[in-house]
């Protein structure tokens, strides 16, 4: 592989799609230090894959690289997601470009509107739902099998086959195995995705250990924290999920058990931030790195940050926290947050006053 550029389709031998794949050049994603927020909790070897850098701004383009090649190789005329609104941007791109129909369902008012915004460019059917994320993935599921659309969401196992790369890639851009990788969940499919990447390196022989899995949550929609820290074996749904990350709002992770295995048989852990610590990391990161993510993102440095805190994470590990959506995805968010520009009139006097 060593000649090839770092990208989804560099470990095309480990990725089930014959032939060309439908991609926008996917992957290849940057890997940073966080020199500053590390310094602070004391960690030195704390990274950031930033995931908002693939074609439509998250993580879920690995996946769809795959999902929508293979809906092409198995003949389907159309497909279909339910999302918290990542997921129908990255379905809607790699839908057009493969030039299948595509037809997503979001939470009605819940969805951040670059996200909403990308699925309606790029051509999607766009139906909003009176209720939650977990209500339209229901609904989603009944209409594919009813009507034989191809269903998109990380109940597929083609799409957690893309992002598994997100795995190999750290491996790749570090020189040796993480100690630690931490994601923020929601449907909890990328957690489980790159563990089951890791799991296949490991059976090929090319890492000898895996590193410690992470899985961070909202405090108000953490079913997956809740079953770790209760030692269940079965997940008890959130009714009513709320969170300001809206990409992780979800009661009823679909790849629950997954998770559960993945945290467990790495010896790692899951953790709940507040909205606020989620929102002061989003600040942080993009003030003392330079980098810009959403909500839903800053919590897998959030939930680190709270940790190292509370004494629980070793100073010496090296850990990369997955990051897995851009800063433009939720600009309201931002705007709520900031203090707005300052207007003038345009004459020099009048800047010079307001900077004074
Ligand atoms: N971060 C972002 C930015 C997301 O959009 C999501 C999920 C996650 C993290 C959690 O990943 O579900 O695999 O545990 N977004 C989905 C969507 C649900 O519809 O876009 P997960």
């Amino acid at each position: 592989w060593d000649r090839r550029p770092l990208s989804v389709w560099r470990y095309r031998e480990i990725l089930p799609v014959q032939g060309e794949p439908v991609s926008l050049q996917e992957g290849g994603t940057p890997l940073y230090h966080l020199e500053k927020i590390g310094k602070e909790l004391g960690l030195p070897e704390l990274y950031a894959k930033h995931e908002g850098m693939n074609p439509t701004g998250s993580f879920k383009d690995r996946g769809m690289t795959v999902g929508v090649s293979m809906a092409r190789q198995l003949g389907m005329t159309s497909v279909a997601c339910a999302s918290t609104g990542n997921t129908s941007a990255s379905l809607a791109a790699y839908a057009a470009k493969a030039s299948i129909p595509c037809v997503v369902l979001l939470p009605a008012g819940k969805v951040a509107l670059g996200k909403v915004a990308q699925a309606l460019m790029h051509g999607a059917r766009v139906i909003s739902i009176r209720g939650n994320f977990d209500r339209a993935l229901e609904m989603v599921h009944e209409l594919c099998i009813s009507h034989g659309l191809y269903l998109l969401n990380s109940v597929n196992p083609y799409r957690l086959e893309g992002q598994k790369t997100i795995g190999f890639e750290a491996i790749d851009q570090l020189g040796d195995v993480p100690d630690r990788i931490v994601l923020p969940v929601g449907n909890a499919g990328n957690i489980s995705a790159v563990y089951k990447g890791l799991r296949e390196l490991e059976a090929l022989g090319f890492i000898d250990r895996l590193p410690m899995m992470t899985g961070i949550q909202a405090a108000g929609s953490q079913p997956v924290v809740k079953a770790i820290e209760q030692n269940l074996d079965e997940l008890v749904p959130e009714p009513a999920p709320e969170t300001v990350a809206t990409a992780i709002r979800i009661g009823a992770p679909v790849n629950a058990e997954k998770a559960l295995v993945a945290i467990r048989a790495t010896g790692g852990t899951a953790a709940a931030v507040t909205d606020d610590e989620i929102l002061r990391m989003q600040q942080d990161l993009a003030r003392m790195e330079g980098i810009g993510v959403e909500p839903a993102s800053a919590a897998s440095v959030a939930g680190i940050r709270k940790l190292a805190e509370q004494g629980l994470i070793d100073k010496d590990e090296r850990i990369v926290c997955v990051v897995t959506g851009h800063l433009l995805k939720d600009p309201e968010t931002v705007v709520r947050q900031c203090e707005p520009p300052i207007e003038i009139d345009a004459d020099l006097h009048s800047l010079l006053s307001v900077l004074r």
